[in-house]
């Protein structure tokens, strides 16, 4: 058996490999699932191919993690069976193998496309309504399938919707939202942008800081309380923090604590320690 703390479901993709990546750095033990493209990761790689068979059983047999990501999710265009298959099968697949193992903290990574865009702004409160979305339509109803499967089945999960994840893959290059309308640029071309929607985009590596700062234990939520720093989070911290400025370090000092913007990065700098 090869114990991990995590397994990133999906861990080939763009979002997972970031994820399996800086989970690694930040101290767990971390195993991940490819179904067509290996990459070079750290932690044991498995391959699950979700619309063949379910494997997920035996490698969530084999590496009891305590906290699972799932990002896999199928090309847009592919047949409706197969978004079936990866975006809401494969999530029960897991719920079923982690049901007796309340522990075990299940994030599913969903999507703003869950909305129709005909009312946005969006909040969470919002009632998602995929039936009505034009584009991508098998996409948006299986995520939403999904999200109600892990919701409906325990309450130790996390359904995190994104919107456009920008930045570079783990190999360096530009994804290709990017680097498409870049390409037009150069070439001198216009580019047409969206005037009909609002868009909350953000860059992979802040993604995947804001999804490891969920996962720590503890995480703090609408004034619920942080936890205890320990472990080998307590030493990624410390390895973190050794090349951060003085200032910075103040920072994450305060983000750990809980309280950032809330006051304490200011009483900080009153203290007699800090004043020189
Ligand atoms: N990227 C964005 O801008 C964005 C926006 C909104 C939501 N999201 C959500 O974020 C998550 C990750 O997105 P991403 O952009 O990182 O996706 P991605 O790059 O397309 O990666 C998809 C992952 O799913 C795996 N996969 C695909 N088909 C599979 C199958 N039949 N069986 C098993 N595994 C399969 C892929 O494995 P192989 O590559 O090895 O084939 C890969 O590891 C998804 O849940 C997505 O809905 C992403």
């Amino acid at each position: 058996m090869n114990k991990v703390d995590l397994l990133v479901i999906g861990g080939s993709g763009f979002i997972g490999a970031h994820l399996v990546r800086a989970a690694a750095r930040a101290g767990y033990s971390v195993a991940y699932t490819f179904n067509k493209n290996r990459p070079h990761l750290p932690g044991d790689a498995y391959q699950v191919a979700l619309e063949r068979e379910n494997r997920l059983e035996a490698c969530i047999e084999t590496t009891q993690p305590g906290i699972i990501l799932y990002c896999a999710k199928p090309a847009l265009s592919s047949l409706r069976s197969v978004h079936d298959q990866v975006n809401v099968e494969g999530v029960r697949w897991v719920l079923a193998a982690i049901a007796d193992s309340p522990h075990v903290l299940f994030v599913y990574l969903s999507t703003s496309a869950v909305f129709s865009g005909h009312a946005g702004p969006y909040t969470e409160s919002d009632p998602p309504d995929p039936e009505a979305r034009a584009l991508y339509s098998a996409y948006a109803l299986t995520k939403h399938e999904g999200e109600l499967a892990v919701l409906g089945a325990r309450s130790n999960a996390i359904v995190a919707r994104l919107a456009r994840v920008n930045g570079r893959d783990v190999q360096g290059s530009l994804n290709r939202r990017i680097a498409e309308p870049l390409e037009i640029l150069r070439a001198g071309q216009p580019l047409p942008r969206y005037s009909d929607r609002y868009i909350s985009p953000i860059g992979v590596d802040n993604l995947v800081q804001a999804l490891l700062e969920v996962i720590a234990p503890g995480f703090s939520y609408h004034g619920k309380r942080a936890t205890t720093l320990r472990g080998h989070q307590a030493r990624a911290f410390l390895e973190d923090i050794e090349c951060l400025t003085f200032g910075e370090q103040q920072q994450a000092m305060a983000r750990l604590t809980g309280n950032y913007k809330r006051g304490n990065e200011r009483v900080a700098k009153n203290h007699p320690r800090n004043t020189w």
